[in-house]
């Protein structure tokens, strides 16, 4: 490959048409990396040695393109790029770093026959990086390890790298030790990425079969997916068959990230890219798609499709009734661009009209939640997070719910299943006592308890996923002082003693507050929301008492007591004006009330109420 060429202030990159890539000097990685350990660093780094950014447009984190997750600093849509170095190609993968999208570090992984482990210094591998090694492992990727930050004073990388020996059998010594803030060691890993990592294998002359890894959905060139060439050649021009889908598109643009859009002719075996074929809607060329030519079909779909399903949900609704339709079309546009969150219209008494919404997990709710009151100026109320629920009924009917509102009369109940999950938790050995109480207060069975080293240790529990989504992840983070690391997978579902617990204002139920939960935690639960409720709902012209119930057993109840509110009480005399003036105010915040029966409820109550981490 030439070095990029400089011109007019540009760079002009040789385009892969220009030669083909002979498949040898060709090499696909991903990094895979604990939030915050230097992943973006270290690719900003690899661009810049690459001479793939001109350095007056480099800006931190460069691949990190939407602005959500250059505020949160973590990576949720996977980019790819590719580097020119050393005579060879680099295409980097990117993985996003969060437990909840660990179905797209799968599909990441298989466009891969390698992977840069980048690990803290000053930290050790933590537990969804592991669980990541050992899927790349599983599918036989070669693992380049690297300790980054060591040029922090706390960095201890001798420790850390006797520690990622033990628990991945990679020898000490053939750990990189890098800093991807000063740059010092890159130049090496690189170098080891092309000594080390195997070139891609494939046939040039089999039909087209290509992995899509990632779609999104640009305004005005409609899907734009990242694709990987297993066999045979992906021109532009041709028409091709999506074997999952079962529809045909035209490759109207194939080229490669540099990391700029560069339209190409085609692309090879091994060779890692973009495609673009006037599809609309993201959901018809999902990760895990297999392209293949219309013409000369490929006779199996690559294997591993498998669709992300939607683990946590939650209703959203509208502060303000009138933006019901708002929120559908935005709901609409996003899932242009992510076909992993689900939603259908519901009703509830107390919010009105809204909808059911399904997420991969918690962050992946809070994200979607904020891109639509930041993106499309909603402003939202977002029930409790709830879980998937078998229900078996007397009559031997089985139904699955997500809602609490669903869940039948308890007499014709037979049996209640949860789904569980196996949790894996690295910490350091001084909060274990910590870590240990909280798995047991949310039903944990532990598993498995092992050293990694002396200092720091990999717990496994089996846990009710429906407790896990209950801020524990923000439980762990707190009892450990941040040092604690979480993964978890999906094992199947259990029978478990649940309950309905219904909260009553003024003897009605509102079905916004009612949630599923453990039947020896129901009292526990009942009680914080009426405590909660009696601070915030406002005083009324009479009594209102708050309940919390299982059916018509009462758990806990408080009182708002009567108060008479005339805010032109104080107005003596006869400025009428004045007057109107704070009639129409009022009637103005009124639009931002809820009413349940005869009460009035500020729309923040039921913001505050439903929020999880009080
Ligand atoms: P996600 O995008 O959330 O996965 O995080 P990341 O792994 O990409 O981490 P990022 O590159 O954003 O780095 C996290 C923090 O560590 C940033 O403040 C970086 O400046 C800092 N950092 C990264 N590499 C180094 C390093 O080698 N030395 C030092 N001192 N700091 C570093």
């Amino acid at each position: 490959m030439r070095a990029p060429r400089r011109g007019a202030g540009r760079l002009v990159h040789p385009t892969p048409t220009d030669r083909m890539t002979q498949l040898d000097r060709l090499r696909n990685i991903s990094i895979i990396a604990h939030i915050d350990h230097g992943k973006s660093t270290l690719a900003d780094r690899m661009l810049e040695i690459c001479g793939a950014v001109d350095p007056r447009d480099m800006r931190a984190q460069y691949l990190d393109s939407m602005d959500l997750e250059r505020e949160r600093g973590i990576t949720i849509k996977l980019q790819s790029v590719r580097l020119d170095y050393r005579d060879h190609v680099i295409n980097l993968i990117d993985t996003p770093g969060h437990v909840d999208f660990g179905y797209e570090v799968s599909r990441s992984l298989a466009a891969c026959e390698g992977v840069i482990l980048v690990v803290d210094a000053s930290q050790g591998i933590e537990a969804q990086t592991l669980a990541n090694c050992y899927l790349a492992l599983e599918n036989d990727l070669e693992i380049v390890a690297a300790l980054n930050k060591i040029d922090l004073p706390a960095a201890d990388p001798d420790t850390y790298a006797a520690e990622i020996e033990s628990v991945l059998g990679i020898p000490a010594d053939e750990i990189l030790r890098i800093s991807a803030k000063t740059g010092e060691g890159v130049d090496d890993l690189l170098g080891a990425v092309i000594d080390r990592i195997p070139a891609p294998e494939g046939d040039a002359d089999a039909p087209l079969q290509g992995l899509i890894f990632d779609s999104h959905f640009d305004q005005y060139r409609g899907v734009v997916s990242s694709i990987r060439v297993v066999n045979g050649h992906l021109r532009t021009g041709t028409r091709m068959r999506f074997m999952q889908a079962g529809a045909t598109h035209e490759a109207i643009e194939v080229g490669v990230r540099t990391p700029a859009n560069l339209p190409v002719a085609s692309l090879g075996p091994g060779e890692v890219g973009y495609l673009i074929a006037g599809i609309k809607d993201v959901g018809e060329a999902r990760s895990g798609e297999t392209v293949t030519e219309a013409a000369r079909p490929a006779g199996e779909p690559l294997s591993g499709y498998q669709d992300p399903k939607p683990m946590v949900f939650c209703g959203l609704y509208p502060v303000d009734g009138d933006e019901f339709e708002d929120l559908r079309e935005s709901l609409e546009k996003l899932r242009l661009n992510d076909s992993s969150f689900t939603y259908e219209p519901e009703t509830s008494g107390a919010l009105g009209f809204g909808f059911r919404c399904g997420f991969l997990g918690l962050l992946h709710m809070e994200i979607v939640r904020e891109r639509l009151e930041r993106e499309y100026d909603l402003n939202l109320i977002a029930t409790a997070p709830s879980v998937e629920y078998r229900v078996v009924r007397d009559d031997g009917h089985e139904i699955v719910i997500d809602n609490p509102a669903d869940l039948p009369d308890p007499g014709t109940i037979e049996q209640v299943l949860e789904p569980y999950l196996r949790t894996t938790i690295i910490t350091p050995s001084t909060y274990t006592g910590a870590l240990m109480d909280l798995c047991q207060s949310r039903r944990g069975e532990m598993v498995k308890m092992e050293y990694l080293s002396p200092e720091r240790l990999e717990l496994q529990y089996r846990m009710p996923l429906g407790e896990v989504v209950m801020d524990f992840f923000d439980q762990l983070k707190s009892r450990t002082q941040g040092y604690a690391s979480l993964d978890y997978e999906p094992v199947g579902y259990e029978p478990a003693d649940l309950v309905k617990v219904d909260i009553l204002i003024a003897g009605e139920p509102v079905d916004a507050f009612s949630s599923i939960v453990h039947k020896d935690k129901s009292y526990e639960y009942g009680k914080k929301m009426v405590d909660k409720l009696r601070e915030l709902i406002p005083r009324q012209q009479f009594d209102v008492p708050i309940q919390a119930a299982i059916g018509s057993r009462i758990l806990s109840r408080q009182t708002v007591k009567a108060y008479r509110k005339d805010v032109t009480a104080k107005l003596y005399g006869g400025d009428v004006s004045r007057k109107r003036k704070l009639l129409e105010k009022q009637k103005e915040g009124k639009k931002r009330m809820k009413n349940l029966g005869r009460v009035e409820v500020p729309s923040e109550a039921f913001i505050s109420a439903l929020r999880l981490e009080d």
